[in-house]
């Protein structure tokens, strides 16, 4: 039986089994467990050495890195001078998205992409590109002006140009983002965005075709979220996920490596190693690279009390990050944010109790946390490339 013949088996026996209010009790017991198993860890997180995580990391043949925005590295010194001593790799958060970098139809606006491009390299930092193909961040005039007829011209040109801009200076590019939305509608599990209402599933093909003949030195990558825990949505989202790079694989379309969100839910998102280490293990035999690329650990659950959140939030880091870099395809981990004081949680997924959120593995006066050291145990654990 074909391995997503077998997944899709699993998941009828798991629509059987029927939700509802039983996923409250799950939570919470959940939640519980996970405070339980906290405060039976032994030890707390201890790291040898101030090595900060990028040389870490390097040393396993990983590469380490995190997210920001032109407008917090070019204003904020301080945070600077960190992210560079932490970080390997830097991602934009937004700049390199349609709506900043393309703001109307026949211009192009590189100006803050470029700083961040010449900052990274500045520090001896890699730099990947977010994102050329996505439902989100697209700018107002595109509703307007894009149809059936232009589609293919408008995503043709905006490929070719932005990867074109930065050929030879991208270390990978998250190429298509977000494309899967199981179960809702297609037996493909493709999400209904306007990409494939106007294109067809093929504009995911096109893609990366344009990608590669823009900029054929670049590592091109399905980027995708949901792809972590054991619920049964998450198990869906990953057969569903299989199913699209192993037909891209199976046409030749240039697609080199996944993109693993890894947004944590902590209290809700629960860890099934076997599973994880399964589709992982799928997704290499399919010759294909793993990078996770936006991991952070939503507080929002979790107990206001810091230590014991910081604790929670550690242990969360240090058991994804052992299960995922057992697996010798991960070749990079890069965090959606390096500091507390820079965090899109604060906005998207604030604590009904108003304290501040703490994601991340620096807080907001750029202090090493319990979460920083159970980034740097994993690195320091983890198996050679
Ligand atoms: O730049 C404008 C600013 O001029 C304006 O004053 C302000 C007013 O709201 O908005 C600013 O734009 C915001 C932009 O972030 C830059 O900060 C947008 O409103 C806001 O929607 C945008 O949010 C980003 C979101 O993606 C949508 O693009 C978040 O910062 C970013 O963390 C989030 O990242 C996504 C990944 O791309 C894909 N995976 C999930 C991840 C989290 O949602």
């Amino acid at each position: 039986m074909s391995k997503i013949r077998r997944r899709a088996f699993v998941l009828g026996l798991g629509t059987l089994a029927g939700m509802g209010t039983s996923i409250v009790a799950d939570e919470l017991s959940h939640l519980s467990n996970q405070i339980q198993e906290i405060s039976d860890r032994k030890g707390d997180f201890t790291v040898i050495r101030n090595t900060p995580l990028r040389k870490r990391a390097t040393a396993k043949g990983l590469i380490y890195g995190a997210t920001s925005q032109h407008r917090i590295l070019s204003s904020d010194k301080k945070f600077a001078a960190r992210f560079a001593q932490e970080c390997a790799i830097l991602v934009p958060e937004g700049e390199l998205k349609w709506r900043t970098i393309h703001p109307s139809p026949n211009y192009f606006n590189f100006k803050p992409g470029d700083w961040m491009v010449e900052f990274a390299h500045a520090h001896g930092m890699l730099f990947r590109g977010h994102t050329l193909v996505w439902h989100g961040s697209l700018p107002r005039w595109f509703a307007d002006t894009v149809n059936s007829r232009n589609v293919e011209q408008i995503l043709l040109k905006h490929i070719t140009t932005v990867a074109g801009h930065y050929a030879g200076k991208i270390h990978s590019w998250d190429v298509v983002n977000e494309a899967i939305h199981p179960p809702h509608g297609r037996t493909d599990g493709l999400r209904n965005t306007p990409w494939l209402q106007l294109l067809g599933p093929n504009y995911i093909d096109i893609a990366f075709r344009a990608a590669a003949k823009a900029d054929p030195q670049a590592l091109l990558v399905y980027n995708d979220f949901g792809l972590d825990g054991a619920a049964y949505q998450d198990e869906l989202r990953r057969t569903a996920v299989l199913k699209l790079l192993e037909r891209l694989k199976s046409v030749g379309t240039p697609v080199h490596a996944l993109g693993i969100q890894a947004h944590w839910w902590g209290g809700v998102t629960r860890l099934d190693s076997g599973k994880l280490k399964a589709f992982l293990r799928d997704v290499a035999d399919l010759d294909l690279k793993i990078m996770i690329t936006e991991m952070d650990v939503t507080d929002k659950k979790l107990p206001k009390d810091v230590i014991l959140r910081d604790r929670i939030v550690a242990g969360i880091y240090e058991d994804y990050l052992s299960v995922v870099l057992d697996e010798p395809a991960v070749i990079a981990v890069l965090t959606w944010g390096l500091s507390d004081r820079y965090t899109w949680l604060s906005k998207y997924q604030p604590r009904k109790d108003r304290a501040p959120v703490r994601p991340l593995p620096l807080d907001a006066q750029l202090n090493r946390k319990l979460a920083w050291n159970a980034i740097g145990r994993a690195f320091d654990n983890a198996p050679k490339r």
